[in-house]
C-alpha cells in the first residue's frame, strides 16, 4: 500500500469547509488517480465549537496553525486562512522551515510576499501551489506557469473579481444606480458588508500582481499597480458605452511597453463582440496575449467553495503525485532566483483609447471649446455625441460624449483639465479607457 500524503489545513471557513467535503467524498477516486490515498491528518481554525457540518473525526485538532505547519504529523500544509501577515504568514514559514509542502489560496498574502516565499519552497525543494489564489476555479496559473512556459506573453488581463462583474452585469441588465445594485448584491451574499476591498479594485490588483510576475517572468510589485474600482461608474456610462458598441468591466491589465511593464486595474470599455465582454455576473475571464500560441481565454467561477475547493484540491493532488527528488514548476514559472527586477512604465505614458462624458452648460461655443481643447493636445476624436439631455441624474447638465483614437493619459488628463479650467463644465467629467 503506498504512503498516504497527510495533510494538516489551516482555516474551515467555506472553502476550507468545501475542501475536506470534496477529500472526503472523492476519497477513493483521488487515490486512483494520484496512486496515492490523500488523507486529512489535521486540522486548525478559530473557532473548535462551531458545526460546521463536516466529520472530523480521528482528525488531530491544533487551536495554533503554526503548531499544525510544524507538526511532524503532516506532509502539506493547506493554507486557508486569509490576510496578508498574522497566522497565514506565520504558519506558510513555519510550515517551510520544516520542510512541508505548502498549498494556499491566499492572493494577498503572496501578493505581498510570493517571491520570498517562492525562493525559501525552491531552496527546499518544497513546492507552493496557488492555483485557487487568482479566478478560483479556474486552472489559469497552472496554464501560465507550465504549459506556456515557451510563450513570450504581451499582455495578460481578465475580470478577476466576481463581486465587481456580478454589479456592473446587473447595472447594464436592469438599469439601475450602482449603489443600489450593490446593496442588492450584499443582501444576496455576493458582496460583503464592506465591499470596499472588492469594488475599489484591491482584490484584482493582489490577483494581477501575481499574474504579472508569472507571465513575465519578473518580481511581484503590487504596489506599482495602478487602481481605479468602480464606485464612480454611473447607469449614464453603463449607457452611452452601450450605444457606442462597448461593455464596461473592471479589468486587470498587464502588458509589456517600451517603457517597462504597466500594470493597472481600472473600469474599461471593451467591444461588446470581445470574448472578454460576454463575461456576465460572478464568472471571471482571463485572457493571454502570446507570441506563440496566440491569444487565449478561459473562463468560469472565480469565487465560491467549491470551484476554490476544485482548485485546492488539485495543487494536493500534483503534490501527491510528485516524487521526491523531482522538483515541479517553480512557484512563480520562473525559479525565484532568476526573476527579474520590475520595471514599471508610467501611467501617465499609458497609449489607448478613451471614452469621456461630460455635463455641460449648454451654451453656444461650449461643444466647439471641447472639441478644440482636444485638439491642442493632439487629440483625434472618433466620436463626439451631443445628447437632447442630461443623461446623468445628478445635475442639469447636457450629456457630451466623446471616444477617442489612440492617445496618450497624459494628453487626456490636460485636455480635461482644461476644458474644466474654461468654465463648461456642471460636474466632474468621467473618464473611462478603452481596451482594444
Ligand atoms: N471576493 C472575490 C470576488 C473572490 O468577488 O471575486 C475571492 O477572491
Amino acid at each position: 500500500m503506498p504512503e498516504p500524503l497527510r495533510l494538516g489545513i489551516a482555516g474551515l471557513g467555506t472553502v476550507g469547509a468545501a475542501l475536506v467535503g470534496v477529500l472526503q467524498r472523492k476519497h477513493d477516486f483521488l487515490a486512483q488517480r494520484c496512486g496515492r490515498p490523500i488523507v486529512i491528518a489535521g486540522v486548525s481554525a478559530r473557532d473548535r465549537t462551531r458545526d460546521r457540518g463536516l466529520d472530523l473525526s480521528g482528525v488531530e485538532w491544533f487551536d495554533d496553525p503554526v503548531a499544525l505547519a510544524q507538526s511532524a504529523g503532516i506532509d502539506v500544509f493547506v493554507e486557508l486562512i486569509g490576510g496578508d501577515e498574522g497566522p497565514a504568514a506565520d504558519a506558510i514559514r513555519a510550515a517551510l522551515r520544516s520542510g512541508k509542502h505548502v498549498v494556499t489560496a491566499n492572493k494577498a498574502l503572496l501578493a505581498r510576499h510570493g517571491v520570498e516565499l517562492a525562493r525559501k519552497a525552491e531552496d527546499k525543494g518544497l513546492l507552493l501551489n496557488f492555483e485557487a489564489a487568482v479566478a478560483g476555479g479556474v486552472p489559469v496559473i497552472k496554464a501560465m506557469r507550465e504549459t506556456l512556459t515557451a510563450n513570450t506573453i504581451q499582455r495578460v488581463y481578465g475580470i478577476l473579481n466576481g463581486t465587481c462583474n456580478y454589479i456592473l452585469s446587473e447595472m447594464e441588465a436592469t438599469g439601475a444606480d450602482y449603489a443600489d445594485v450593490l446593496a442588492d448584491a450584499q443582501r444576496l451574499g455576493y458582496a460583503e458588508a464592506d465591499p470596499t476591498f472588492d469594488v475599489e479594485g484591491f482584490d484584482t490588483a493582489h490577483k494581477l500582481a501575481i499574474l504579472t510576475s508569472i507571465a513575465f517572468g519578473c518580481r511581484i510589485s503590487v504596489d506599482d499597480i495602478y487602481v481605479e474600482g468602480i464606485s464612480n461608474i454611473a447607469s449614464a456610462d453603463i449607457q452611452a458605452a452601450a450605444e457606442l458598441g462597448y461593455r464596461i468591466k473592471l479589468l486587470g491589465v498587464a502588458q509589456r511597453t517600451d517603457t517597462g511593464i504597466e500594470q493597472r486595474v481600472h473600469p474599461t470599455l471593451v467591444p461588446l463582440e470581445a470574448p472578454i465582454a460576454q463575461i456576465h455576473g460572478v464568472t471571471n475571464a482571463v485572457a493571454i496575449d502570446a507570441d506563440i500560441v496566440g491569444r487565449l481565454v478561459m473562463s468560469g467561477p472565480g469565487a465560491g467553495g467549491e470551484a476554490t475547493a476544485s482548485a485546492v484540491a488539485g495543487d494536493i493532488a500534483d503534490i501527491a503525485k510528485s516524487r521526491p527528488g523531482h522538483q515541479q514548476a517553480p512557484a512563480l514559472g520562473t525559479p525565484a532566483r532568476n526573476l527579474t527586477p520590475y520595471k514599471q512604465a508610467r501611467m501617465r505614458a499609458h497609449a489607448g483609447g478613451y471614452f469621456i462624458r461630460l455635463s455641460v452648460n449648454d451654451r453656444a461655443g461650449a461643444f466647439a471649446s471641447i472639441a478644440s481643447r482636444m485638439a491642442q493636445e493632439g487629440i483625434s476624436l472618433k466620436s463626439i455625441v451631443q445628447h437632447g439631455t442630461s443623461a446623468a441624474k445628478e445635475d442639469a447638465g447636457q450629456a457630451v460624449i466623446l471616444v477617442t483614437h489612440t492617445t496618450t493619459e497624459s494628453a487626456i488628463r490636460a485636455a480635461l483639465k482644461n476644458i474644466d479650467v474654461d468654465g463648461h463644465l456642471v460636474s466632474r467629467p468621467q473618464m473611462i479607457r478603452i481596451e482594444s
